[in-house]
């Protein structure tokens, strides 16, 4: 059995106060031993706090995205040993609005992952197409080609080291999600090369589906066979939404 885990990707959210508030809230919903991984991507600024708020909770942080190499020229930019030191175990890498507004390729994307795990730092690989790529019938080998670029070339000895999530672009921020048949088809393809490329340790590693995910909708793809849980946008800025989705992973 995968165990869910459900992340939170806060995007350009919260000042520092709500932030606080926000956490505040998190800790009287989620209880001691959880079912379900939970793992909130606030923005860089709220990192640190967020660990202080969260210290000795089951509550993971995640970074949304952070650069591999060490330290260097890189104004505006921190490192995955910086976002490592305020409290990440997580970091969210190529994300579609990170691949399309911040001109991220495949190439940076595979550096930040396996950059991220020689940190000790676990990447949860964002994957997914157009609607043009989608309804010209390419989705999958949009999605396969960025699944090799990053993974082709890794070594995976623990699948816990690793998340997949396939977040088609059509359906983030959209209010349209996918229908739960095509996250399933997708998280399955993706399943499969893993499983390809990784043996039984490919079996274990964790696809979730992201894209307009909320209270409502959680347990339709929650309950697929291949998505292993949910990357989560909009409606995980508010805590009770996001504790009821992820309380959707455990049935
Ligand atoms: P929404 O849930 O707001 O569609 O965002 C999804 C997403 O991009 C999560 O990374």
């Amino acid at each position: 059995m995968r165990r869910p885990i459900v992340a939170a990707n806060w995007k350009m959210h919260k000042t520092l106060g709500e932030a606080d508030t926000y956490f505040r809230r998190l800790m009287t919903l989620v209880p001691e031993v959880p079912e379900v991984d939970l793992v909130i991507c606030p923005p860089y600024t709220a990192l640190h706090a967020a660990q202080r708020a969260l210290a000795g909770r089951p509550i993971y942080l995640g970074a949304q995205s952070a650069r591999p190499e060490r330290e260097g020229a890189f104004t505006g930019e921190i490192s995955l040993a910086q976002v490592k030191e305020l409290g990440a175990t997580h970091v969210i890498c190529g994300h579609s609005e990170r691949r399309a507004l911040f001109g991220e390729d495949d190439q940076l994307v595979a550096r930040k992952v396996w950059s991220s795990m020689e940190h000790g730092l676990v990447p949860i690989l964002c994957v997914g197409e157009t609607l043009e790529q989608r309804e010209s019938g390419n989705a999958w080998s949009v999605v396969e080609g960025q699944i090799a670029a990053a993974l082709g070339e890794l070594e995976l000895s623990d699948p816990a080291s690793l998340v997949v999530a396939y977040e088609p672009i059509w359906a983030i921020g959209t209010g349209v999600s996918a229908q739960p048949t095509d996250a399933q088809e997708m998280a399955a393809r993706a399943r499969r090369w893993l499983v390809a490329r990784f043996g039984t340790i490919g079996q274990q590693v964790r696809v979730q589906y992201g894209g307009s995910v909320n209270r409502d909708n959680a347990a339709s793809f929650l309950g697929c066979d291949d998505v292993d849980g949910a990357l989560v946008g909009g409606a995980s800025l508010d805590p009770d939404n996001f504790w009821k989705i992820a309380q959707a992973a455990v049935g």
